[in-house]
């Protein structure tokens, strides 16, 4: 006899493969197709992430699945469909959107996440629905434990030892087709305690890649403190500027482009760090100027290596014209209040 979660994960078998047949063979599938064409989605790529297309008559996924016979039951505790209880039905609640099958470890789909097409101008003035929409928490599925691509980037990152940490499915998908096969992403913007734990056991580095925007900044700040605070990761970022995020990146500058600037274009940890400071600064200010300095200083003590320090010591006395003597016996003073 099978368990809850081998028919659950049966369900969500049978919904992957009903919303890839629509994508891909059907007319109801045909705008969403033309779209992800659009985005650069070759045949090849939606057939390897077997992204689907749910119709926007809700009740048809219900019916493919009575045919299969499950149990309204088991339908009621996939999650797929509408937990609204005004109506009795099962109504698809990817109902008109891009399905993303969220795999497991082992590649078994175990929720969705729908993408809405974007709508002609008119049509979309009223009511703003969310871009993405995930699967609720199921037996299956906690979004704090998830990481999406994980069943496939697993083979690379153990044999690089590191990992890309992306903000969306679409960064890593597009990184994938441009040959970054150790990227995941991690739901959204939070990194979560239960993510870093899966990734301690599998990697030593962790470049972050997040979106140019302000809310892609604030969670990579987040990201690179948590990541620091395991003590176990080298950490790195590489910077998306003006707004892009790295699909946007890929489809601008090209896929060489992209890998050359991710491997040579990495900030460390604590240029990274530097970076935010003056972000959240104005260093026309002597105040400010003052203020950033110390902060730096501070920093720059935590930095292991002594070349490195060298480094940054000397970057620093150049920007500010300040002697680096000044600087070093400054660092000395936080260095020793540090021990
Ligand atoms: N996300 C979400 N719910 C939303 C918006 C975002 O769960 N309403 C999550 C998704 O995992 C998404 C990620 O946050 O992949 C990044 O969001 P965003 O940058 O807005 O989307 P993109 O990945 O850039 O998607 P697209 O390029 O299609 O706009
Ligand atoms: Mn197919
Ligand atoms: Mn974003
Ligand atoms: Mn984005
Ligand atoms: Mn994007």
């Amino acid at each position: 006899l099978q368990t809850k979660k081998d028919q659950l994960l049966a369900v969500h078998e049978s919904a992957t493969a009903f919303y890839h047949q629509v994508l891909m063979n059907t007319v109801t599938g045909e705008e969403a197709l033309k779209y992800l064409k659009e985005r650069g989605f070759t045949t090849e790529l939606l057939e390897e992430f077997q992204i689907g297309f749910s119709p926007s008559d809700k009740t048809a996924t219900q019916q493919i699945m009575k045919q299969r016979n499950y149990s309204e039951q088991l339908m009621r505790e996939s999650g797929i469909f509408s937990d609204r209880t005004d109506s009795d039905e099962l109504l698809d609640r990817f109902a008109s959107r891009i399905i993303f099958p969220l795999r497991n470890e082992k590649g078994q789909t175990i929720a969705f996440s729908g993408r809405t097409l974007p709508k002609k101008a008119l049509e979309s003035s009223d009511f703003h629905e969310a871009k993405y929409l995930n699967s609720p928490e199921t037996v299956l599925f906690s979004k704090r434990n998830y990481l999406f691509n994980l069943d496939k980037a697993r083979v690379q990152m153990r044999k690089t030892s590191e990992v890309v940490l992306f903000e969306g499915y679409m960064d890593v998908i597009s990184a994938w087709n441009a040959g970054v096969k150790n990227g995941v992403a991690s739901m959204g913007t939070a990194l979560t305690e239960e993510q870093i734990r899966i990734l301690n056991k599998m990697v030593d580095s962790v470049v972050i890649t997040f979106d140019g925007d302000r809310a892609g900044l604030e969670a990579t700040k987040k990201a690179v403190d948590l990541l620091n605070d395991s003590r176990h990761f080298e950490v790195s970022v590489f910077p998306m500027l003006g707004g892009m995020d790295p699909d946007d990146y890929i489809q601008q500058k090209g896929a060489p482009a992209f890998l050359e600037g991710l491997s040579n274009q990495r900030e460390s940890s604590f240029q990274f760090q530097s970076r935010y400071l003056k972000a959240n600064l104005d260093l026309d200010s002597e105040t400010n100027r003052l203020v950033y300095l110390e902060k730096v200083l501070r920093m720059l003590v935590e930095v292991d290596s002594i070349i490195e320090r060298e480094l940054y010591l000397n970057e620093l006395s150049e920007e500010f014209e300040l002697d680096p003597a000044v600087l070093k016996n400054q660092l000395l003073i936080y260095q020793q209040e540090f021990m």
